[in-house]
């Protein structure tokens, strides 16, 4: 199924296209928001994206639009990837985090647990894959994962059963894992959502640090944005529009420890970004009742100042493990 994109107008709206303008879409999956750009202004933008089918789909229709610039790569790395290509800045950068309906709907992706399919989740298909990481974690390093990025109140027990499982037959399939999830939890019991559901998000968003990205990717974007440069964020989770938010009033001024009345109290750098509005913009009802998957996003929109970039690494909140400890098998 093809990927509809979420918050369309409001992006656009928040981007501003104009003639002669330089955009880069740090998340191009099926390319949704970047040809609506095109199609707005006689503008350049590159299209970003670490999956090599996005980058394939971007090839082929630059074949036929040349102002689309596909960039296979992390977002993370979005300055020095523009840099390479010989941009040192630009006028607005969109993120649109999370998984593409094309990635969900393959089951040799490895996403879903709605279909069986190879334990896959990579974005990026390099590095080591969900099957390496449910396989080689320890159950205290599991607990945490699924405890910190799912939100999982009975972490500690998943973990220990995925331990338990895995000494009679490592994990291959999403299936596998999705059964022994459920039999952790004791079944469904009234869930509304799949026993698996927190599990599996966490375990993808810690397979592609999809939190540590995305604080690069901010700090990327504000290291390159021009004063007057617009930042579009669309996120679908509480944990990662926290992240955004934090991040944007941090940069615009907002500093926790200060007040009306000690306003000094936590004074940073100079604000390197103004924001839009305090609040996120949310989906119109219209747009929710036709695509349900729009209900959990967020957009954020700051605009950048004159003052430079802040030199303070953007800090996720998370003790994670390190990926580094497993070994990609495949
Ligand atoms: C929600 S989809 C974007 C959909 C797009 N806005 C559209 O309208 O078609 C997210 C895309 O971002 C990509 N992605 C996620 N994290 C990334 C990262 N850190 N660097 C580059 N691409 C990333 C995924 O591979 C996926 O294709």
């Amino acid at each position: 199924m093809a990927h509809v994109p979420v918050m369309l107008p409001e992006v656009i709206q928040a981007l501003q296209p104009s003639d002669g303008e330089t955009y880069v879409d740090g998340t191009f999956g099926g390319g949704g928001y970047a040809l609506r750009v095109l199609d707005a202004a006689d503008c350049a933008l590159y299209g970003i994206d670490r999956d090599f089918d996005a980058i394939s789909r971007a090839e082929a229709i630059s074949e036929k639009q040349p102002r689309l610039i596909p960039l296979l790569g992390r977002f993370g790395d979005m300055d020095a990837l523009m840099i390479n290509a010989g941009v040192d800045t630009v006028d607005g950068v969109m993120l649109d985090i999370g998984v593409s309906s094309f990635q969900i709907d393959q089951s040799g992706r490895g996403f879903s647990f709605m279909r069986d399919g190879p334990l896959d989740m990579r974005m990026g298909q390099t590095g080591p894959s969900a099957q390496d990481v449910v396989n080689q974690m320890t159950a205290s390093d599991l607990t945490s994962i699924i405890r910190q990025l799912g939100e999982e109140r009975q972490a500690k027990r998943i973990a220990n059963t995925i331990v338990a499982h895995r000494k009679d037959a490592p994990f291959e399939s999403t299936l596998q894992l999705a059964t022994c999830v459920e039999d952790a939890v004791g079944g469904r019991r009234g869930r509304k959502t799949h026993p698996a559901t927190l599990t599996f998000q966490a375990i993808r968003m810690f397979v592609n640090d999809e939190l540590g990205e995305l604080a690069r990717g901010l700090a990327a974007a504000e290291r390159l944005l021009r004063v007057g440069g617009r930042l579009v964020v669309v996120t679908f989770h509480s944990l990662e529009d926290r992240l955004v938010k934090q991040y944007m009033r941090a940069r615009a001024g907002f500093t926790a420890g200060a007040s009306r009345y000690m306003p000094e109290a936590a004074k940073g750098p100079d604000p390197s970004f103004e924001l839009r509005q305090r609040k996120a913009l949310e989906p119109s009802d219209a747009e929710t009742s036709t695509n349900p998957r729009a209900r959990s996003a967020r957009l954020r929109v700051a605009v950048r100042t004159a003052a430079p970039a802040w030199i303070e690494p953007v800090e996720t909140g998370f003790r994670l493990p390190s990926l580094e400890l497993v070994e990609a098998a495949s």
